[in-house]
């Protein structure tokens, strides 16, 4: 006992861990505690592997403090952490045990507003000119028999040319680049958006600092966010990547599936098929999405 650089009756690093797990012990509910000792055992876990250091832990501290004060209604600094260490995506791939045929879902990330303008069939979601080469975004919403379900919601959002989203730019119109449709009875869709540009995630936090410091780049593949949301069906969220973007094999955030990949079709401003009010050349994507029944939802929710 002597030879031990702890005073005696000092405890192990064992000990310590041993009795923050017992601390638990009482929890009468039993999911809370899993995850709780989970959290002790890997984060003791995490310190004694790596030795940290009390200079160390203090950074740590001040980051976190750093992402707490950076973070608004406007600026989702957590979020960012969560998609830039790949937590979301694993979070998402463990959740999602999709019937066959089903599209494949991606991050929602930090740019998603609730309440949409609900727009018609085929509209423009552009608010602004300028905003980037018009894209016909089209397709069916079915079910894994191909069916089509008809009244389901679409609520899509993107960025401009300019790499931003209107949530981030104080002057833009609040519902560019956004908007809420619904099928048609053939379960078809349709609107005209922009053909989506990489962008790097915001960067000037905490976030960032991590990146440059360990030598990652910020930036993310082109793609359209939507969210699809019908009664009777898991509500999906998705992205459609621009199969020629960019980046597609060093997402900052992971979240790239081959499957969600399309082909944006080049079209001359000639073209009988431009869209209304289009008068330069423009873009096609034509994107089937494919919704799980809702019992089929991920069992991990699921009460034992
Ligand atoms: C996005 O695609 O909007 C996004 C996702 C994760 C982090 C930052 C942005
Ligand atoms: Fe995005």
């Amino acid at each position: 006992m002597s030879e031990t650089h702890h005073h005696s009756g000092a405890k192990t690093p064992e000990q310590i861990t041993a009795d923050v797990l017992a601390s638990f012990d009482g929890c009468t509910d039993d999911r809370l505690r899993e995850l709780m000792q989970a959290l002790v055992r890997h984060l003791h876990g995490f310190v004694s592997e790596v030795k940290l250091t009390p200079e160390e832990w203090t950074r740590a501290i001040q980051t976190l403090t750093r992402t707490g004060h950076i973070t608004d209604e406007h600026r989702q600094e957590f979020v960012l952490w969560s998609d830039s260490l790949g937590a979301s995506m694993l979070v998402d791939a463990i959740e999602n045990t999709l019937p066959d045929g089903a599209t494949e879902s991606t991050v929602l990330g930090p740019f998603y507003v609730p309440g949409s303008p609900l727009r018609v069939y085929g509209a423009n979601i552009a608010q602004e000119g300028g905003a980037g080469v018009p894209a016909r975004v089209q397709g069916r919403v079915l079910d894994t028999s191909g069916a089509p379900i008809a009244g389901a919601e679409l609520d899509v959002w993107q960025n401009g040319e300019d790499q931003l989203y209107a949530v981030q730019r104080p002057e833009a119109p609040e519902d560019h680049l956004r908007g809420r449709f619904f099928t048609r009875e053939d379960g078809t869709y349709a609107f005209v958006a922009v053909r989506p540009v990489p962008y790097p995630i915001p960067y000037d936090g905490p976030v960032g600092d991590m990146l440059e410091r360990t030598g990652r780049h910020p930036w993310r593949p082109a793609h359209i966010h939507m969210i699809i949301r019908a009664d009777g069906y898991r509500a999906l969220t998705t992205h459609i990547f621009d199969q020629a973007s960019e980046y597609l094999d060093s997402d900052a955030v992971f979240a790239v599936k081959p499957s969600l990949m399309r082909e944006f079709i080049a079209h001359g401003a000639d073209d009988p098929a431009t869209p209304e009010g289009i008068t330069t050349d423009w873009v096609s994507v034509h994107n089937d999405l494919v919704l799980a029944p809702a019992a089929a939802a991920g069992n991990g929710s699921q009460p034992a």
